[in-house]
């Protein structure tokens, strides 16, 4: 109770003071961010009584650090245009008084329930560390009630790291994947629960797990099925890079393979692929939308990366919503939600162009389409004020690799593409990101930049393209108006 009331009062505190604190210079026009404090995972993501909601890790208190999660919460009813709400779950329990850490959303017969992870880290107060699965319920989609006998789970044969509950329903009965660290936090695997009630949960078999070739811990699973075949997603932490690949702190991305639900056997077809090759990419976590679209989000952040926007009052913003198809040869295509398209608005620029074509966007934000008809190279400019923070994009069609410079330490990020037909790029720019995808959505990259003053997006030297079109964006939400902006 005590943690509860203070928990609130600071928010209300914080709440009236950050909001004129919020410096807009880099909050994003288009994409979800808190409106004050930090953001990391999306949790809860689901549809509801005619809107979709997205909770996410949230610390009210404070921009700087994750501190104590809490569960932040937004609705929208196109995926565009986000209401924020109030927060929804605190740590205010013994089983989750260090942080209500990620997990996700079932909703049946109207009724929401928020199953997410408690931690309970090692304390002068505590004296014992581990996480607990638990229940939240919302009948109305705004307020979420701790279920009675809470915590629902302890694991013991998987502590101290088992966590984000991902739950579905499939004919009848309930499943949980979980992420854990086992042989003293040296490997990662996913494990699987059963259930008829969605209370009482009983393990039924590991699902997938390193030999410890690929990292200490695996985090944010997700299982679902696509024509057929299910796509297993996850974030392992301690995957070391080879190549071009794993080149950020964490990794996110998937398996695919044949799910069994009566032997519970999953048998893997493919190797890890990453959903996402540019620097700012973590903690995915689908939904299925009563049309039958599974949408991806992911975190367009990091773990440990300095941030500049942490000095403004806010920090982390999620991606936009990708709509998730798999092609013959097992490869997930990301396609935007076809909603982004009433975020843009003016044509700024449409017809042939080639290279120095520079176009500046209004606000920092928009989108640009190039198409060219037959292989060649390619090189785009997105460029501001603060040279330093410029990202160069190109491509070289004969090797066939996509190289997105955003200058800075660690500034390349590199992959192979391969158009499965047509030869586009859209870029999706918003004030502090750029997201990139490649043909029809079979290469992405996402990644953070901080540009200063005017952006502008130029086309790189030899770069000529058949149609170069720049969009720029109706206002929406999150209005940065309404976060009295102090730039
Ligand atoms: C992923 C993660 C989750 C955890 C949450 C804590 O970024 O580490 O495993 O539940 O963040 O905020």
């Amino acid at each position: 109770m005590y943690i509860k009331t203070a928990t609130f009062l600071l928010c209300v505190f914080l709440g009236s003071v950050s909001s004129c604190c919020v410096n807009g210079r880099y909050y994003p026009r288009y994409h979800l961010s808190p409106p004050h404090g930090w953001m990391n995972d999306p949790n809860g993501f689901c549809y509801f009584k005619g809107e979709y909601h997205m909770f996410y890790q949230y610390n009210p208190m404070s921009s700087l650090e994750a501190g104590i999660a809490h569960w932040g919460h937004a609705k929208s009813k196109d995926l565009c245009h986000w209401k924020h709400l109030d927060l929804a779950i605190y740590p205010d329990q013994w089983y989750d008084q260090t942080g209500v850490f990620s997990g996700s959303a079932l909703v049946e017969n109207d009724v929401m329930y928020l199953y997410y992870t408690g931690n309970v880290n090692l304390t002068d107060e505590m004296p014992f560390e581990g996480q607990f699965q638990a229940l939240g319920i919302s009948t109305d989609g705004v307020h979420v009630e701790k279920y009675k006998d809470n915590p629902i789970m302890y694991t013991p044969n998987h502590q101290p790291h088992i966590r984000d509950p991902k739950v579905w329903e499939h004919d009848g009965s309930y499943y949980m994947v979980l992420g854990n660290a086992y042989d003293d936090y040296t490997k990662g695997q996913i494990v699987m629960y059963e259930s008829s009630d969605k209370i009482n949960w009983q393990e039924v078999t590991i699902l997938y797990k390193s030999n410890g070739s690929f990292g200490y811990m695996w985090e944010c699973p997700d299982l679902f099925e696509i024509d057929g075949k299910f796509v297993l997603l996850f974030s392992p932490q301690g995957v070391k890079s080879v190549g071009d690949m794993y080149q950020n702190l964490y990794q996110a991305g998937y398996i695919v393979g044949e799910f069994d639900y009566d032997t519970h056997s999953f048998t893997i077809l493919t190797e890890f692929r990453e959903l996402d090759h540019g620097h700012d990419f973590y903690a995915t976590q689908t939904m299925k939308d009563p049309s039958g679209r599974r949408i991806v989000v992911a975190w367009a952040s990091t773990w440990e990366y300095a941030y500049p926007e942490r000095a403004d009052g806010w920090a982390g913003m999620l991606t936009l919503p990708r709509t998730l198809t798999l092609t013959k040869d097992l490869r997930l295509i990301q396609t935007p939600i076809r909603e982004i398209d009433q975020v843009f608005r003016r044509r700024l620029y449409s017809g042939k162009a080639s290279a120095g074509k520079t176009v500046a966007l209004p606000d920092k934000a928009g989108k640009v389409e190039l198409k060219w008809d037959t292989p060649r190279n390619i090189k785009v400019v997105i460029e501001s004020q603060n040279e330093c923070q410029n990202v160069v994009i190109s491509y070289d069609h004969e090797d066939g690799t996509i190289t997105l410079d955003r200058g800075g330490d660690d500034a390349i990020r590199r992959t192979h593409w391969d158009p499965r037909g047509h030869l586009k790029w859209t870029i999706f720019i918003d004030a502090s990101s750029i997201e990139l995808s490649c043909g029809d959505g079979e290469v992405w990259f996402t990644s953070r930049f901080f540009p200063e003053g005017v952006v502008s997006v130029r086309l790189g030297e030899d770069t000529c393209v058949d149609k170069f079109t720049v969009h720029s964006i109706r206002r929406t939400t999150p209005d940065p108006e309404a976060h009295c902006r102090c730039e």
